[in-house]
């Protein structure tokens, strides 16, 4: 079977900086994928590379067998490739719902689709998205914020909401950049939670993150990388008894 992803002898560099060297990624429908490095490794390059925010200068990008590296961003989230931000980028001042409403593949939104539905096509296709939004609060345990402010959230269910907007999403790959980060108690539990039960579903999932007790408890494989390489790609045990992770998280 295809993965979900794959990619062949990626590449990318920024003047003398390669951010991506010869990296050779394929992540199953089903799994959740662990991806560790130190910062500046070109975790998020890679995550750019895939989703259509860069161009690699080498190597393919296949989804689900179909090559994709040549189609634009707005293209590939299309075809089911949606991702978090590291740094958010919610709308901080729109409400959780709208937040939500910017996030789906098939919105008909303000686009010349829109000319394509009826009125009362469009008014059904509005209210789906709605139902779809509150259904991924209510498995949040949010849909009572779903018209508070981002804003004035507590910043651990920001991070979820940016979660639920990317889900809106619900293509065959979700791309989570540091999903816990400055996320603790409840919200760390629902995001596991979460992320889980979209890999049950049947997606393909990758995430970057620093926090190795998060990678152990829901990556059965996790890929190391520095400097744009892939140095390791095994087992989260593998992983974690290696040197690598030693000398990158305690300095030895
Ligand atoms: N658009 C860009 N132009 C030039 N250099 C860039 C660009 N994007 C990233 N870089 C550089 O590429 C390198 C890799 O950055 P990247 O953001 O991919 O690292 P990362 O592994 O996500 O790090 P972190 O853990 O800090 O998020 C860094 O040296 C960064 O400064
Ligand atoms: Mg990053």
């Amino acid at each position: 079977m295809n993965p979900v992803l794959r990619t062949e002898g990626l590449r990318k560099a920024f003047g003398g900086i390669v951010v991506s060297d010869n990296v050779n990624l394929s992540i199953a429908a089903g799994e959740i994928l662990g991806l560790i490095g130190p910062n500046g490794a070109g975790k998020t390059s890679l995550f750019n590379l895939i989703s259509g925010v860069l161009r690699p200068d080498a190597g393919s990008i296949f989804l689900n067998g179909e090559r994709i590296d040549s189609a634009p961003l707005y293209k590939r989230a299309r075809m089911g490739i949606a991702r978090t931000w590291q740094n958010m980028l919610l709308f901080r001042t729109m409400t959780v719902l709208d937040n939500l409403l910017v996030g789906p593949r098939d919105y008909p939104g303000e686009s010349v689709m829109r000319l394509a539905f009826g009125r009362g096509a469009l008014r059904v296709a509005e209210a789906a998205m709605r139902d779809r939004a509150m259904g991924i609060l209510g498995r949040m345990g949010l849909e009572q914020t779903a018209s508070s402010l981002v804003v004035d959230l507590p910043f651990g269910q920001q991070k979820l909401i940016g979660l639920a907007r990317t889900l809106m999403n619900d293509g065959p790959l979700l791309l989570l950049d540091e999903p816990m980060a400055g996320v603790e108690g409840a919200a760390y539990e629902t995001m596991q939670r979460v992320v889980r039960q979209e890999a049950e579903a049947g997606r393909a999932v990758c995430v970057v993150e620093h926090n190795v007790s998060f990678i152990r408890d829901l990556c059965s494989r996790a890929v190391f990388m520095a400097n744009g390489k892939i140095l390791q790609d095994g087992t989260v045990e593998e992983l974690i008894a290696s040197d690598i992770l030693t000398e990158l998280y305690f300095g030895v």
